[in-house]
C-alpha cells in the first residue's frame, strides 16, 4: 500500500486506516481508493475486526478527489473510471465506520468522511463541497447524504458557494457526533470504537444494517426489517452470553456466533 497504512490491532478488534498522501492534502487518488477499497473488503471479512476507523492527518482529512488526475479527463473517462464505485462499496462496509476528521474534509473527503457510521472531529475539522468553484458538483453523494443530514437549505447554500463550514457548525447541522481538541481526537474515535468493538459484532452488525434501511424505506418496511433483524439475533450465542451475563452480573464475553 502505498498511499494508506493499516494496523489491525490498534485497538482490540479495531482496525485503523490512515489515508497517508500528506504532501497533497491526501487528495483521493485512484490508486488510494482502490487501496481502500481493497482493505476495506478485506477488513470486513476479518473475524479479527469489528470496528474500523478511517482518518487523515491533524491538517486534513481529505482535500477532495484529485483534482490533478482528473483535470484532463472526459466524461468516458469518469464513466469507466473506477474512482466513484468505491465510495458506494465504503457505505455497503458491514462493519461500523468511525471517520476521525482533522483539517480538511472537502469533496470526495467530506462524502468520504459521511459514508462513515459516525464522525468524531477536531477542533480544526472544516467540511466542504467546493467542487462548484472548480466547474463541477458533487459526484459521489455530496448532494444526498449531506442533504438527507443537513437539510436543503444549508446542503443549496454548501454545494452552490463551496463554502466550507467549521466544526461547531457541522456539529450544529448534525453531520457530525462531537468535537474535540486536536490532541485527543484519535483517542476519542479509538474509545468510541472500543466501545462499540466490545458488544456482540452480529448485533452491531445488524442495528447498523437496521438504521440504515430507515434512510431507504417506508417506516412501515423500515420497521418490519427492523424486527426480523433483531428475531434473527435470537439464534446467537451472544444473545444467550449476553443476557445470561446480564442475570449473572458479570462482563459480557461475545464471540460473534
Ligand atoms: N487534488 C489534488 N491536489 C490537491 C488537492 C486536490 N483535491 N487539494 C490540495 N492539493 C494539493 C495542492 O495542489 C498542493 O500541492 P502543491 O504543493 O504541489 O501545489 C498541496 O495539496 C497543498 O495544498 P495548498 O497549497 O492549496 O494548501 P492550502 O492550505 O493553501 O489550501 C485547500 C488548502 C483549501 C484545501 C486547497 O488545497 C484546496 O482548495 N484544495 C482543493 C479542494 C477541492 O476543490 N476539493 C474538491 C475536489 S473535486 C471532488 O472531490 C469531486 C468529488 O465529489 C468526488
Amino acid at each position: 500500500m502505498d498511499f494508506i497504512k493499516v494496523t489491525k490491532d490498534h485497538a482490540p478488534y479495531v482496525a485503523l486506516i490512515e489515508l497517508n498522501r500528506p504532501k497533497e492534502l491526501n487528495a483521493l487518488n485512484i490508486q488510494l481508493m482502490s487501496e481502500l477499497g481493497e482493505t476495506l473488503k478485506a477488513l470486513d471479512t476479518d473475524d479479527e475486526v469489528r470496528v474500523i476507523i478511517l482518518t487523515g492527518n491533524e491538517k486534513a482529512f481529505a482535500a477532495g478527489a484529485d483534482i490533478r488526475q482528473m483535470a484532463g479527463k472526459g466524461t468516458i473517462d469518469m464513466l469507466q473510471g473506477e474512482l466513484f464505485g468505491i465510495w458506494t462499496q465504503i457505505s455497503k462496509t458491514s462493519k461500523p465506520t468511525i471517520a476521525a476528521v482533522s483539517g480538511f474534509a472537502l469533496g470526495g473527503g467530506c462524502e468520504l468522511a459521511m459514508s462513515c457510521d459516525m464522525i468524531i472531529a477536531s477542533e480544526s475539522a472544516q467540511f466542504g463541497q467546493p467542487e462548484i468553484k472548480i466547474g463541477v458538483m458533487p459526484g459521489a453523494g455530496g448532494t444526498q447524504r449531506l442533504t438527507r443530514a443537513v437539510g436543503k437549505a444549508k446542503a443549496m447554500e454548501m454545494v452552490l458557494t463551496g463554502k466550507f463550514i467549521d466544526a461547531e457548525e457541522a456539529l450544529r447541522y448534525r453531520i457530525i457526533n462531537r468535537i474535540v481538541p486536536v490532541e485527543v481526537y484519535m483517542q476519542e474515535a479509538t474509545k468510541l470504537a472500543s466501545e462499540i468493538a466490545a458488544m456482540s459484532p452480529l448485533a452491531t452488525q445488524l442495528a447498523k444494517e437496521s438504521v440504515n434501511r430507515a434512510f431507504e424505506v417506508s417506516l412501515e418496511e423500515g420497521l418490519y426489517f427492523e424486527r426480523k433483524n433483531y428475531y434473527m439475533l435470537y439464534s446467537s450465542e451472544d444473545q444467550k452470553e449476553g443476557m445470561n451475563a446480564f442475570l449473572e452480573k458479570r462482563k459480557p464475553d461475545f464471540k460473534g456466533k
